[in-house]
């Protein structure tokens, strides 16, 4: 097997997963590499250096492996985005579409205090759509959000702009496009 120099090289791509036509790229061979997983906790934290994040914000489920790491290397709180009915607290809930039907995301009312500034942690990003979900909770709480850090971008997706429209600031490690 060739040499790991990057993240992207720790990405493992499962054909046809969940199903027929889909190129899964699953982070849990990053996660479990020692090295492999570091490297994504320091180069996602790396744009931030020197700004104030008062909070970190993970997107349920791959996003609170990050977020949590993330936000113990920055000595801040982490705050978990959720797929409704998880959290015990009383929550806000945000709705935003699939591929096939709708979802709903929330978040504890109490989580975030205004003007805290926010960073949003996700593996991933496609459509954008879960993200800007979490963005709409978070921006209802009077969070501010600093910017939001993924692994992986998926460009032909059109994530990206559907975030920047919303006025953010996107950071993603690497990209897989074409496919
Ligand atoms: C995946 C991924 C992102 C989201 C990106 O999560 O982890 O959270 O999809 O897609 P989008 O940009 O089109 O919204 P998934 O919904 O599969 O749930 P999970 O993380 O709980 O497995
Ligand atoms: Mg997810």
């Amino acid at each position: 097997m060739p040499k790991k120099t990057t993240v992207r090289d720790y990405i493992r791509t499962i054909v046809d997963f969940p199903h027929e036509g889909i190129m899964f790229r699953d982070v849990t061979t990053l996660f479990a590499d020692a090295r492999g997983f570091r490297m994504a906790i320091d180069q996602m934290l790396h744009p931030y250096a020197g700004e104030q994040i008062d909070k970190v914000v993970g997107l349920e489920a791959r996003g609170f492996i990050l977020g949590g790491a993330i936000a113990h290397q920055l000595s801040v709180g982490f705050v978990p985005i959720r797929k409704k009915g998880k959290l015990p607290g009383t929550t806000i809930s945000q709705d935003y579409k699939l591929e096939y039907g709708e979802a709903i995301v929330e978040i504890h009312d109490d989580a975030i205090r205004p003007g805290e500034k926010i960073l949003v942690v996700d593996d991933l990003l496609a459509t954008g759509g879960t993200a800007a979900a979490g963005i709409k909770l978070i921006e209802r709480l009077g969070g501010e959000i600093v910017s939001c850090a993924f692994v992986i971008d998926l460009p032909d997706l059109g994530g990206r702009k559907v975030l920047e429209n919303l006025g953010m600031d996107v950071h993603a490690l690497c990209a897989f496009e074409g496919d």
